[in-house]
C-alpha cells in the first residue's frame, strides 16, 4: 500500500527503512529510502510506523531482542 504518494513509497518499503535503523526522525526514514519530504502528509503515518517498530520491539522477552 502506498504510505507517501510524492515519492511513491509502500509500507513495506517504509518498514525495511524502519527495521533498518529505528532510531530517526520520520524525515530520515524518507532519505533512507533515497528521496525527500516533499508535502508532509505522510509523516504522521511514518511516525505511527516508528512507534510501533520501536513498541513491538520493547514488547519481546528478554534475550530475543
Ligand atoms: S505524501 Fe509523503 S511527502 Fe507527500
Amino acid at each position: 500500500m502506498y504510505i507517501c504518494i510524492c515519492n511513491a513509497l509502500t509500507d513495506r518499503r517504509l518498514k525495511d527503512a524502519i527495521a533498518a535503523n529505528p532510531n530517526q526522525r520520520p524525515e530520515d526514514v524518507h532519505a533512507a529510502c533515497g528521496c525527500r519530504t516533499k508535502c508532509g502528509k505522510c509523516l504522521t503515518v511514518v511516525k505511527e510506523m516508528l512507534q510501533n517498530h520501536c513498541a513491538s520491539f520493547e514488547a519481546l522477552p528478554q534475550g530475543v531482542k
